[in-house]
């Protein structure tokens, strides 16, 4: 297939494999993260261009999208918003300004602004597909995690926004909300949560969708949860 796409949150976790499956495809990917180390080793893995940088920096998401156009010869066909964290579980008396501006660089703006450059290429093109990873904490809030979800929520709203402005232009969108994982994303092993893999299945497929078919939301979860 001659595609590309740009996968953020790729050295780990639900992008490492999200980047595994596309390239088995045969599309061109643009990985990036923090880590050189796990970046590296997913070059090698699946022969996918990858470069790190840190999202929390406000000048960093138009320099990785520019540098993933350069590396890739052509602007991507598909962006996925995947990076994303929870520092710790954190009750509201705990939370500090800097808790808050790290989560929203990182969950919110970043993604944000990788839309807004990826929509003046797509826009002239009339075709692309955007997908946002949220969280099922959309639909579910929980206690203790209130900075995360504020941020997931609002990734969420402005998905929903994108949904209706991309539409025109022939672009797709898709807001995914995924539910526990077994990753890295928390210090404890969930072995009854979704396999990283099984998650990155359940995205990638959307990208699959029939042309005259658009996935607004995709919701899953592993069976072990029960928050709907
Ligand atoms: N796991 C779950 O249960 C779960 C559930 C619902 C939604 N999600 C969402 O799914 C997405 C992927 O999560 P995951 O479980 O795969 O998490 P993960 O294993 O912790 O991986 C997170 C990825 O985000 C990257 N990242 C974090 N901060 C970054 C920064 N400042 N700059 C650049 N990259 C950064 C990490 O890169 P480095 O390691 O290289 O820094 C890593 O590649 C996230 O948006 C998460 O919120 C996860």
């Amino acid at each position: 297939m001659n595609k590309t796409a740009l996968v953020t949150g790729a050295s780990r976790g639900i992008g490492r494999e999200i980047v595994k499956l596309l390239s088995g495809r045969g599309i061109r990917v643009f990985a990036t993260g923090r880590d050189t180390g796990q970046l590296e080793s997913l070059r090698k893995e699946t022969g996918c261009l990858a470069a790190a940088f840190d999202l929390a920096q406000a000048e960093v998401p138009a320099k990785l999208y520019a540098a993933a156009k350069v590396a890739l010869g052509t602007a991507p066909d598909f962006l996925i918003n995947n990076a994303g964290f929870n520092r710790r579980k954190m009750p509201v008396t705990d939370i500090t300004a800097a808790d808050l501006d790290e989560h929203y660089a990182v969950n919110l703006r970043a993604a944000v602004l990788l839309c807004s450059e990826a929509m003046r290429d797509m826009i002239p093109r009339r075709s692309g597909h955007i997908i946002n990873v949220a969280s099922t904490v959309v639909w579910h809030q929980a206690e203790n995690y209130s900075v995360y979800c504020a941020t997931k929520c609002a990734l969420h709203g402005f998905t929903v926004s994108l949904i209706k402005e991309a539409r025109v232009h022939g672009i797709k969108v898709t807001g995914v909300y995924p539910g526990g994982t077994d990753t890295t994303f928390r210090a404890l092993e969930r072995p009854d949560y979704m396999r990283p893999e099984s998650a990155a299945r359940m995205i990638v497929d959307t990208l699959f969708a029939p042309d005259d078919v658009v996935v607004h939301q995709l919701t899953f979860r592993p069976m072990a949860e029960t928050n709907f």
